[in-house]
């Protein structure tokens, strides 16, 4: 019997790369699940490459669309919906959820898996960052086994014993140290970052990755993402979660524990490795990746980073002291801000701007369900909406 994989935006760069992982190991994997959103050519290729049993859209729409150009030998089922994907996160042939979908869009999804108790490898960070204490209550309470997909919490969870589990206290840590690569614009000044153009901005110089994802990593609000996230993989404040600019992207971060010694996980800038690392754990999976050669290496290097150049981390660190509402607001806000910046309607610096104009003006909410978290967020949406009309 081989291991039934759910893959959520499996049309995605990280889809691309578990296809890739799941391609390597047909002796262990098959495809059972997988859903898109708009990529009806690539998913076509997909379903010819790997006979999903299920296939799930976002809308009938494009679920029409890919009837039309279903191969013949299909013979599975075609949903479409968040409900579809919910249902399929549950099901008995559902071994392991890759939540890769992008932003708040896979939220339902991700939270539908941990709910079901599946081991779930989590790519989709906003899910975390939006609804992080309900979903590690969840884990607790059904027994879902979380699996890091970032590079550098599944670094960090590979530098911690194999007896622990994602979301426990993690027994004499000192602290947490995410490496950040700095993003295209490191070494740029304000003004020019200013008139950034979005290929500018997503041309990331070690990963390649999709276009939200490094337009996140160019303001670093994807390095505020990951502390977020980090705080609530690994149960702690984060006044326990350091940051540091490592352009070379070879340590993918550390753990820091209190007799001094720092463990810390190195590898090529690939993210077939950190989903190998999940989909197969505790086993290692062979992979054709390159390899680090530490002769190569002539030097690695680390600085602190530079908040009055890239604001965006602070803002994400005080909405994780602040916790409660100020996470999903800044989320939504991030959203919608880089989703304008992609369309040219707002500037490369007015990301972060409009993220700070909404967390100012939105009144606090309480959180309590998912259903508050996702009426916040459709809230904070709108906010950033009106900011960009009124700017545009
Ligand atoms: N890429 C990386 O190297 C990397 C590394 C670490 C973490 N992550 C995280 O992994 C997640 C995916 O990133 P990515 O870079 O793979 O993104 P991506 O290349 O943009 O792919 C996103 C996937 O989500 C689907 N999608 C988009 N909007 C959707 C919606 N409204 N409803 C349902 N599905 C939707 C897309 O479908 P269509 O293509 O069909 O439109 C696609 O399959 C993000 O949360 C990101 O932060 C990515």
């Amino acid at each position: 019997m081989t291991i039934g994989v759910a893959l959520f935006g499996a049309t995605g760069s990280i889809g691309e790369s578990t296809l890739s992982v799941i391609d390597a190991h047909p002796e262990r994997f098959h495809l059972e699940v997988v859903s898109a959103h708009r990529s009806i050519e690539t998913l076509v290729r997909i379903i010819e490459r790997f006979q999903p049993k299920h296939v799930i859209l976002t809308d009938q729409s494009e679920a029409n669309a890919l009837l039309e150009q279903l191969p013949k030998e299909f013979n599975g089922s075609l949903a479409f919906g968040e409900h579809s994907l919910a249902e399929a996160a549950s099901a008995s042939e559902v071994d392991v959820v890759m939540a890769a979908i992008v932003g708040g869009a896979g939220l339902v999804s991700t939270y539908a898996a941990v709910r079901a108790g599946k081991r779930v490898c989590v790519a989709n960070k906003e899910a975390l960052v939006m609804g992080g204490e309900l979903m590690m209550a969840e884990a607790r309470a059904n027994g879902a086994i979380l699996l890091p997909i970032d590079s550098e919490h599944n670094a960090m969870f590979q530098c911690l014993p194999e007896s622990y589990t994602v979301g426990q206290s993690i027994p004499g840590l000192k602290q947490l140290v995410l490496t950040c690569s700095g993003g295209p614009f490191r070494e740029w000044s304000i003004n020019a970052m200013t008139d950034a153009t979005p290929d500018e901005a997503v041309a990331h110089p070690n990963w390649s990755m999709g276009r939200k994802i490094s337009v996140d990593s160019a303001t670093l609000m994807n390095k505020g993402l990951e502390l977020i996230e980090a705080t609530h993989l690994f149960h702690v404040p984060e006044t326990s979660v350091d940051v540091v600019i490592h352009p070379e992207s070879t340590v993918h971060s550390l753990v820091e524990f209190v007799d001094g010694s720092m463990l810390a996980q190195l590898g090529s800038p690939d993210m077939r490795i950190p989903i190998a690392h999940a989909l197969g754990f505790p086993e290692r999976l062979d992979i054709n990746v390159e390899r680090v050669s530490l002769t190569k290496l002539s030097k690695l290097h680390f600085e602190p980073v530079n908040h009055a150049m890239f604001p965006a981390l602070a803002l994400a660190r005080q909405a994780s002291a602040e916790g409660g509402d100020r996470p999903i607001v800044l989320n939504a806000a991030n959203e919608i801000a880089v989703d304008a910046f992609l369309k040219q309607q707002i500037g490369f610096t007015e990301i972060t701007e409009l993220v700070f104009d909404c967390l100012n003006q939105s009144a606090r909410q309480p959180i309590s369900s998912i259903d508050d978290v996702l009426a916040v967020d459709k809230m904070s949406r709108q906010t950033a909406e009106i900011w960009i009309m009124e700017r545009v």
